[in-house]
């Protein structure tokens, strides 16, 4: 079934001087689906996913999640929507530095009206699976770059969101840390079936999608598919963007 359908989208962004940052695209996520999105630095890919979230609006063209064009509802059921079906993961992490890991965790159920017992049971469960219990009462300054960044997950997933998406997750971490959240991306994809959209100029990330979406100047560019190999997946992808341009200094073949 399909989760994400994405017709003619087009952006115009207005000003000054108009920038149309995508152009005519067109592309389908099927439930359970785990795909990357890439391509060189200002070709469309925060654009992309800021008009699926929903963060901003297409000027023509539309997004169907599950069937149903979020951009036509109302703001409180906008609002509610978002909540309830969609998570979100930034390079930057997004957490709140006056509260603890836990209570950056369950916020998204606290903005729901959720009962303690049942916030408390979930924040267990997420909290168990990413490996992140022992700093639940930690201040975000207390902990690592990887610790935040499994705790920001933990926080997109506590809701059992039909869709994660996820723009440079990676961006802010060393390589072992990476591993790691890519690592608990492809383990919830797996266990949870959670359809999953990640932005990312990190080819070893991209490498734990199904398939990476490549865009150029606004527009598809080209798509491939994983086959079993991660690693044949990861050089496929370094030349694709190596064929594509403009991120050349950010390849890397020893980090597989
Ligand atoms: N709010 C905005 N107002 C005007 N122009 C914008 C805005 N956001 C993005 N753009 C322009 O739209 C184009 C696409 O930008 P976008 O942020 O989607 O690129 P990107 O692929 O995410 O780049 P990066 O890899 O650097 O994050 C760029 O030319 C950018 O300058
Ligand atoms: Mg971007």
């Amino acid at each position: 079934m399909e989760m994400l359908q994405v017709h003619s989208l087009s952006k115009v962004y207005s000003g000054k001087v108009a920038t149309r940052a995508l152009s005519d695209i067109n592309l389908t996520i099927e439930q359970g689906e785990f795909v990357g999105i890439m391509g060189p630095s200002g070709s469309g890919k925060t654009t992309l996913l800021n008009m699926v979230s929903t963060i901003d609006s297409p000027s023509s063209g539309e997004v169907l999640i599950n069937g149903k064009n979020p951009h036509r509802l109302k703001k409180n059921d906008l609002a509610r929507f978002r909540r309830r079906h969609l998570g979100f993961v930034f390079q930057d992490f997004n957490l709140l530095d006056t509260l603890t890991i836990a209570e950056n965790i369950v916020l998204p159920l606290t903005l729901d009206k959720k009962s303690v017992k049942e916030m408390d049971q979930k924040l267990r469960e997420v909290a168990d699976k990413l490996g992140i219990t022992p700093i639940l009462n930690k201040r975000t300054y207390e902990v690592s770059g990887g610790q935040k960044q499994r705790a920001a997950v933990a926080r997109a997933i506590i809701h059992s969101p039909s869709l994660l998406l996820a723009d440079e997750p990676t961006g802010a971490l060393d390589s072992k840390s990476s591993r790691a959240v890519m690592e608990m991306m492809e383990m919830i994809n797996q266990t949870d079936g959670t359809t999953m959209m990640l932005v990312t100029h990190d080819s070893l990330a991209a490498s734990y999608c199904h398939r990476v979406i490549f865009i150029k100047d606004g527009e598809l560019y080209n798509e491939i598919h994983r086959g079993n190999s991660r690693q044949a997946f990861f050089q496929e992808i370094i030349d694709m963007l190596s064929f594509l341009g403009g991120n050349a200094h950010e390849l890397s073949s020893v980090r597989v």
